[in-house]
């Protein structure tokens, strides 16, 4: 895959980041994303037509920064089997394996003999994100500080990074997952990192960067600046989030510059077959070689390569696995169907069912859902 310097979310020269590296972290093991992370990590699946990670690299090369560091532990070997030396990517891409995940602030650690720069931006691997990152990059010079946060608000914190500031963009303290959050500013997963920062992570042992690193630095006096703005932000660790961040990069309401092919309200990715009575939208992608049926209705959804939807099924807000079958009839709703997993014909699947990898549900209505 190649993309185009000049995209359409490029970001200028794409020369102003040149001394800046960057670090990806995408060791984790996507639990909550069960059963499609079985296969595939995280970061690797399947997103408006390529792997996630695929529009992280193409924000990070449109800021200019070529050289990134990916910090691997879950089926490492994936993520180099794909993406290679980055070369057609116009990025210089090495993979630094933990043997034992170590943590987030581990894996930062983990990869400091790899760094040459002065300036280090990291990511978390599972962040779809519009920030500029060059003005995320010019916070931390303007306030010289030794780490900066990018930082959005949400509607619900309680499940992210809770990071107070002063007036001034300070950080005031740094709260992970706490119940009883002071403010809806949240850690969005990306920083600028000092390299001496890094280098003074213990080396190792497992650290959270969240509940120790940063609480450790705003102990002892360092500066941490808080880089705050309203772009598009969306942590793609559910299912729920993962299909909405889907559809909105096919809606081209996430930028990216790593879309495989013309967008809109669907993605066909190629060998696609929809039936012409068929009603595709919403930002659904029909994978590789995947079907949809006669009057079959699928919205917001993803259709990974062979998934076969029925005549006249439903699919809304749903993730149909590889080479999985939704009958006819069926209605399948806020639901992950996993690789080659048999829906049969107009069951009703609803209320975040997760159906395992191979699971063949019998024919016949039945209703499977948490409220009934
Ligand atoms: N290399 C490596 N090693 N990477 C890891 C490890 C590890 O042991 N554990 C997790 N990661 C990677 C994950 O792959 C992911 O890309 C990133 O670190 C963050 O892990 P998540 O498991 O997705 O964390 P989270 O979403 O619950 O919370 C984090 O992200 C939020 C924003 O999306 C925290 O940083 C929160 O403070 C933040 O608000
Ligand atoms: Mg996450």
């Amino acid at each position: 895959m190649r993309w185009a310097s000049a995209g359409r979310h490029d970001e200028g020269d794409g020369q102003v980041l040149h001394d800046v590296e960057a670090v990806v972290l995408v060791g984790g093991q996507g639990t909550r994303l069960r059963p499609l992370t079985l296969s595939a990590p995280k970061p690797m699946l399947p997103t408006a037509g390529v792997p996630f990670l695929a529009h992280l690299l193409s924000r990070i090369r449109a800021a200019g920064v070529r050289r990134v560091v990916l910090g691997t532990s879950y089926l490492a070997e994936t993520f180099e089997k794909h993406f290679g030396d980055g070369a057609a990517l116009g990025l210089d891409l090495t993979y630094v394996v933990e043997d034992e995940p170590l943590g987030t602030g581990g894996g930062i650690r983990n990869v400091a003999g790899h760094l040459t720069a002065d300036d280090v931006l990291v990511f978390n691997g599972d962040v779809l994100c519009g920030t500029d990152l060059r003005a995320v990059v010019a916070t931390h010079r303007d306030t010289q500080a030794d780490v900066t946060l990018h930082l959005v608000r949400v509607p619900d914190p309680r499940a992210y990074g809770c990071v107070p500031t002063d007036p001034d963009g300070r950080v005031l303290e740094f709260l992970e997952k706490t119940p009883d959050p002071p403010t809806d500013q949240i850690n969005a997963g990306c920083y600028v990192f000092r390299r001496a920062v890094i280098d003074a992570i213990p080396a190792g042992r497992a650290v959270s960067v969240e509940r120790e690193t940063f609480p450790g630095l705003l102990a002892a006096g360092s500066r941490i600046s808080g880089h705050v703005d309203d772009a598009y932000w969306r942590d793609m660790g559910t299912p729920a989030d993962l299909v909405q961040g889907s559809a909105d990069l096919v809606r081209g309401i996430a930028p990216s510059d790593a879309l495989p092919g013309p967008t809109g309200d669907a993605l066909r990715l190629a060998g696609a077959e929809v039936a012409a009575d068929a009603h595709v939208a919403g930002g659904t992608v029909v994978g590789v070689d995947a079907q949809v049926g006669t009057g079959a209705r699928v919205v917001g959804s993803m259709l990974f390569d062979g998934a076969v939807v029925g005549a006249g099924a439903t699919i809304e807000n749903s993730v149909v696995g590889a080479g999985a079958r939704v009958g006819a009839g069926a209605s399948v709703v806020d639901t992950v169907v996993g690789d080659r997993a048999v829906v049969g014909e107009a069951c009703e699947l609803r209320g975040g069912m997760r159906i395992w990898p191979d699971v063949v549900l019998p024919a016949g209505g039945v209703r499977f859902s948490p409220d009934v």
